[in-house]
């Protein structure tokens, strides 16, 4: 049977940008004004999350419902699929013929290791596929925000591009990576740090490398000389981009 429009549930992901509420896209705006509901993943009971701190200006509470979802922030399956789960239980419990239009507001790019995906796959695999419509809105990445902060160029022409999670990363696989990538973007870095910035030494590419954390929030650092931060563990939103090019041309 064919489904009426007005029973058809929408969910948008919207990704809110790095840190800025000012990188928002327009689209992710409209999205996140039109909604009935606005779900918010959040890693820890109390804390609010930091895709919420850069939307919440632009949200009207009165008139739109803000569900939080917890997901901790492990890489242990025990406790994360039964955190997606209970999130999707909750979206799907809360979107209504009434109120059908939910956004889940996220860091950056949706499609960019973010916990919106593992929503997806479950709303798909309990069947609700059809009548939970999806849509992603992409958002300015956390790397864009730090290449534009520190002016460092990506790549241009021919050049290579990179983007690996380096906490999951050994020495000898980011060693071939440089040598392989004109551009290293090492997300995820702030507690292998010191790891990521001797391997950087030993390849002489300590300066041809910039640092961004919390990029586009309150609490930024911005570093274009690491050996600064040599021999530091720094948050988990932080990252380093590598390139040959940096303090060379522009
Ligand atoms: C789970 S991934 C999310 C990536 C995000 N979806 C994006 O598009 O940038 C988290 C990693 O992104 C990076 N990250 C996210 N936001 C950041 C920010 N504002 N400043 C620096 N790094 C950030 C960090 O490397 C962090 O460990």
């Amino acid at each position: 049977m064919t489904k009426q429009l007005a029973e058809i549930r929408h969910l948008t992901a919207v990704g809110v940008g790095p840190g800025d509420p000012e990188l928002i896209t327009v689209k992710g705006l409209k999205a996140l004004q039109a909604a009935d509901i606005v779900f918010v993943p959040q890693s820890r009971d109390g804390n609010k999350s930091l895709a919420w701190r850069i939307v919440a200006d632009y949200i009207d509470q009165s008139r739109q419902e803000v569900v939080s979802l917890l997901l901790p922030m492990t890489r242990n399956p025990r406790e994360l699929v039964p955190a997606w789960e209970a999130a999707v239980d909750v979206i799907e419990g809360k979107l209504s013929a009434e109120r059908p239009l939910g956004v889940y507001v996220l860091l950056g790019d949706p499609l960019l290791y973010g916990s919106f995906m593992y929503i997806w796959e479950r709303l798909n695999e309990n069947g609700l596929g059809p009548d939970v419509q999806v849509e992603i809105v992409p958002g300015v990445t956390s790397f864009a925000a730090t290449a534009a902060a520190t002016q460092t160029v990506l790549s241009m022409t021919h050049e290579r591009v990179a983007i690996l999670p380096a906490s999951y990363e050994t020495i000898a696989n980011l060693k071939q990576m440089f040598e392989t990538f004109e551009t290293v973007i090492l997300l995820k870095a702030g507690t292998v740090l010191p790891q990521l910035l001797e391997t950087l030494e030993q390849l002489d590419l300590l300066d041809h490398a910039v640092y961004g954390e919390r990029v586009g929030m309150p609490e930024e650092v911005v570093v274009t000389d690491v050996r600064q931060l040599l021999g530091q563990k720094r948050p988990y939103l932080s990252l380093l981009i590598v390139n040959k090019r940096i303090n060379e041309m522009f």
